[in-house]
């Protein structure tokens, strides 16, 4: 069984280092605030609901060893912003930092803060595995086919995204326990190589039959009829369910409406941004340019050559067949179905 992906255990903080699968399954402990944002940034953790549990937790770090004068409300608020600045795309950072944030802010007391906060950040952790299982028993619900099917993913939208069990991921793991997964198919996923390094390796350990094939090859096989559906995880969805996802989900997203492809979202809605309209109004990571030109460390292309390297895209809700959420399946009018979400 895969550890979770992120431990919390008296009031100590614990990780595996994502950089090093699946070479090497290692568990690191995070101490500091500084370690967290470092973490988040270089992506020792990453996937949208990971690094909100995390920034939440890097909070809880910081106000582990703060005095009462650090835990003045604008020193808490300065700490959330630099928690908050380690990623921009992915909202699930700044929802679940601003969450602890406003929950420090209501405890008056220190002394008391000190446990209770804790207490917070590990209710959110748990939560997010209830989630996880929310959406994947939502999503298998959907596809409740009488034969197995073939997925097609990207990116890792799995356990190692989330604290277990996973959104995108965790749709097929579910299907996988109903014995209705044929196969999976996982995008490679450059510049990072988050579906070959990181998907494959955690499929692999439940035992659930994946191929890997480089992104350039998604077109191929759903030519070939070899997909059933394709289900991707997200990192901001704007009121109109345009939906940001790692690079390279825009592209599956056209693919697949050309074949006749189903093509879904699977996020809780904490990944929902209320406060923006569309698509347009997200914020595109923008990585090393070193992410393209080197690969495990190694240039692989000519020695000073420009690159670009965007780290998400937004699809156009209008290629998107369904999102599903721990609370249901939302597809037809988005603005509608999203705007009904808002209370939950
Ligand atoms: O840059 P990453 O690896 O953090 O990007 C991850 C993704 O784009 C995932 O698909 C997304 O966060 C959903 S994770 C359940």
């Amino acid at each position: 069984m895969l550890p979770k992906t992120i431990e919390i255990q008296e009031q100590r903080v614990f990780m595996i280092n994502q950089l090093l699968i699946p070479t090497k399954l290692e568990i690191i402990e995070i101490r500091t605030i500084e370690e967290m944002f470092m973490a988040i940034q270089t992506m020792i953790v990453r996937g949208a609901p990971a690094i909100g549990v995390s920034g939440a937790i890097g909070l809880a770090l910081y106000i582990k060893v703060s005095s009462p004068a650090d835990m003045l409300p604008e020193k808490l608020r300065a700490a959330a912003d630099y928690l908050i600045s380690a990623r921009p795309t992915a909202v699930n950072l700044a929802w679940a930092v601003k969450l602890t944030l406003n929950y420090a802010l209501s405890i008056n007391d220190s002394n008391i803060l000190k446990n209770k906060i804790w207490e917070f950040v590990s209710n959110l952790a748990a939560d997010d595995i209830r989630i996880n299982k929310a959406i994947g028993v939502v999503g298998a619900e959907h596809f409740n086919a009488n034969r197995k099917i073939t997925i097609l993913t990207h990116c890792n939208a799995g356990s190692l995204a989330t604290v277990y069990w996973g959104t995108a991921l965790g749709v097929i793991r579910e299907l996988n326990e109903r014995n209705k997964i044929e196969h999976v198919y996982a995008d490679e996923t450059r510049p990072r190589l988050q579906g070959g390094k990181l998907t494959s390796w955690e499929l692999m350990q439940d035992n659930i039959p994946v191929s890997v094939i480089t992104d350039n090859m998604a077109a191929y096989v759903m030519k070939k009829g070899l997909v059933d559906a394709v289900i991707v995880g997200a990192d901001r969805i704007a009121l109109n369910g345009d939906t940001a996802n790692k690079i390279g989900t825009y592209g599956l997203a056209v693919l697949a409406k050309y074949h006749n492809v189903p093509f879904y979202i699977a996020a809780p809605v904490s990944t929902i941004d209320f406060q923006i309209e569309t698509g347009s109004d997200i914020i595109i990571e923008e990585r090393t340019s070193t992410e393209v030109t080197h690969i495990n460390g190694q240039l692989i292309l000519p020695e000073g050559v420009n690159v670009l390297n965007p780290s998400f895209d937004v699809t156009s809700a209008s290629l998107i067949t369904g999102i599903i959420t721990e609370e249901r399946m939302i597809n037809g009018d988005y603005r509608i179905e999203i705007e009904k979400l808002r209370s939950c």
